[in-house]
């Protein structure tokens, strides 16, 4: 059998495999990663120093057929103890979000930059970033979404390998390996900045008119 992981096909594949129960599957004597698969392994990731102070690494959620994708920073407390991106003060602001979209947080995938939480959430430094990547790498390249929403600037410059300010970026539509990414504000900052959710709620609206396209 001959396929990309990008490849509409193997998509509706993983999900049947999904549905089956069936986490990896051999081809041509090689193991093909699925998602659960590299969840596992980001599970007993210490490729960076968070290993040693997260509680729980939190890998992310949602739909693995999501044609949407919400990529944020890292992990904050809450999330580290549940082990759930988004599930605090942000993420009740995010799920909020989705709903203006016409969406339920189940109908999309929500991950972050980072998937250990940088203690007291200071930023991510430039070292864990580059450890961590190849596993949003890999989940966007399984999941290979209609549109990715990035949010906050972390999200954005790890994607594109830039360093942009997000008030420069936020509502610039831009191509992620093939896929369009929309950067947007990150919900703590809106939570900060009230004033700035008009602007949040046009991206919203962008993302819909996006998805029908
Ligand atoms: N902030 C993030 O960037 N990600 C989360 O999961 C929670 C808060």
């Amino acid at each position: 059998m001959n396929f990309t992981v990008n490849d509409l096909n193997v998509k509706k594949f993983l999900a049947a495999l999904k549905g089956m129960g069936i986490d990896s599957y051999v081809s041509n004597g090689e193991t093909v990663l699925t998602l659960p698969v590299i969840r596992k392994a980001a599970k007993t990731c210490r490729k960076c120093g968070l290993a040693n102070s997260r509680k729980n690494v939190v890998f992310g959620e949602g739909s693995d057929t999501a044609q949407l994708v919400f990529v944020g920073e890292a992990p904050g407390e809450e999330e580290d103890l549940q082990g759930r991106p988004f599930v605090g003060r942000a993420g009740k602001l995010l799920d909020q979000l989705i709903e203006r979209i016409g969406l339920r947080r189940e109908d999309v995938y929500i991950c972050n930059v980072l998937k250990c939480r940088p203690p007291d959430n200071r930023d991510p430094e430039e070292a864990e970033i580059d450890a961590c990547k190849p596993y949003l790498i890999s989940q966007l390249g399984l999941i290979k979404p209609k549109v990715i929403c990035t949010l906050g600037r972390h999200a954005y410059n790890t994607l594109l390998g830039v360093n942009e300010r997000i008030t420069r970026v936020r509502g610039t539509l831009r191509d992620y390996r093939g896929t369009m990414l929309l950067a947007t504000y990150h919900p703590s900052f809106l939570l900060r900045n009230q004033e700035k959710i008009k602007e949040a709620w046009e991206d919203m609206e962008r993302l819909k008119q996006l998805l029908r396209s």
